[in-house]
C-alpha cells in the first residue's frame, strides 16, 4: 500500500489533521505503532542512496554544533562520500537532507497525495544527527512541518510566542531567549509532531543516532503573488530604466505614470494562486 497523508497522520483522521493545518494549531501524539516510513526511509536507506550517488550535493548540508561544515570535508571526486559522512556523524555532526522526494518514489507519491489534499507545495527531508547538540540553532520555519521521529530520540523544545504567518521577509522577531518552553518532549520512534510555521524551536539529540523525517507544507500567500509580479516586471525594460537619467521632469513624470498604469494592468491579470496546481517539488 502506498504512503499517504492518512497513513502518516493516523490515528488522527485526515480531515482532523487538515483542520490543524488550516488553523496552524500545534499537535503532538506518541507513536501509535503504525511506523508508516518503515522500509522507506531510515539511515540505512539514506546512506545507501548516498552511496549510489543518487543524492545531489545541493540536497545535503552538514552541520557541527549548529554551524555549517564546508563541503570539502564530505565530498570525494565531486560526489558526496557516504563514508566521510559516516565519520563526521561519528564525531557528532548532523546531516540535513532535503528535498528527498525526487530520489525516493514512495516519498514522491506521498507528496503527490498531500498536494492533492491541500493544493500546497510539499517537500520531504530528513535530519540525521549524533552528539548532544541539534542540527540547528534556535529558529522558526516559514513552512508548516510534520515531524516523525524514525530512529533514536530527540528533545524538542518549543518557545512562545509564535511569529504569525511568517514569510521570508518578515521582520526578524525577538528571540524568546531565557523564556521557559511551552513544549518540552523527547520524541521517540513513531512519535508525531505538527509544528506550525513561526514556532521558535530547538532540538537536542539523544545518546544515539537520531533520524527524523520532516514534511514541509508551503502555502501560497499574497507575498508570493507579489514576488511573481516582481519577477515579471524585472523582465521588462520599462521597469529597469534609471528614472533620474530621463531628460526633463516632464519626461520623468510620463515614465512614472506609464509604470503605474502598467502595474495596475498587470495586477488585474495576476492568475489565481489557489486555482493553479502547486509545483511538483521545490528545492531546499
Ligand atoms: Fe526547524
Amino acid at each position: 500500500m502506498p504512503l499517504s497523508l492518512q497513513k502518516v497522520v493516523a490515528p488522527l483522521e485526515q480531515a482532523e489533521f487538515l483542520d490543524h493545518l488550516r488553523t496552524r494549531s500545534m499537535t503532538f501524539r506518541r507513536s501509535s505503532g503504525s511506523a508508516p516510513f518503515k522500509g522507506v526511509l531510515d539511515w540505512t536507506a539514506l546512506r545507501k542512496m548516498i552511496d549510489l550517488g543518487a543524492i545531489p550535493l545541493s540536497s545535503l548540508r552538514v552541520h557541527v554544533r549548529a554551524e555549517p561544515v564546508p563541503e570539502l570535508f564530505y565530498i570525494e571526486d565531486g560526489k558526496i562520500s557516504a563514508s566521510k559522512l559516516a565519520k563526521l556523524l561519528e564525531s557528532g555532526a548532523s546531516v540535513i537532507a532535503v528535498p528527498l522526494q525526487p530520489h525516493f518514489p514512495a516519498l514522491n507519491e506521498l507528496c503527490a497525495d498531500i498536494r492533492t489534499s491541500t493544493g500546497e507545495e510539499i517537500k520531504i527531508g530528513a535530519i540525521v544527527s549524533t552528539g548532544t547538540d541539534g542540527a540547528l540553532k534556535l529558529h522558526y520555519d516559514e513552512n508548516d512541518l510534520i515531524i516523525i521521529q524514525i530512529e533514536g530520540s530527540k528533545r524538542w523544545r518549543i518557545f512562545g510566542s509564535p511569529v504569525t504567518n511568517p514569510v521570508s521577509e518578515t521582520p526578524r522577531a525577538v528571540r524568546p531567549d531565557g523564556t521557559p518552553p511551552v513544549f518540552d518532549e523527547v520524541l521517540r520512534p513513531g512519535d508525531f509532531l505538527f509544528l506550525p510555521a513561526g514556532n521558535w524551536h530547538q532540538c537536542d539529540n539523544g545518546p544515539e543516532l537520531s533520524l527524523h523525517v520532516g514534511i514541509f507544507f508551503s502555502a501560497p500567500t499574497g507575498y508570493d503573488m507579489t514576488l511573481d509580479l516582481l519577477r515579471q516586471v524585472s523582465e521588462e525594460d520599462m521597469f529597469r530604466v534609471p528614472l533620474t537619467r530621463l531628460g526633463d521632469p516632464a519626461a520623468r513624470a510620463r515614465a512614472e505614470a506609464a509604470i503605474k498604469d502598467s502595474l495596475i494592468e498587470k495586477i488585474k491579470r495576476i492568475p489565481s494562486m489557489t486555482a493553479r496546481p502547486p509545483k511538483p517539488e521545490s528545492g531546499s
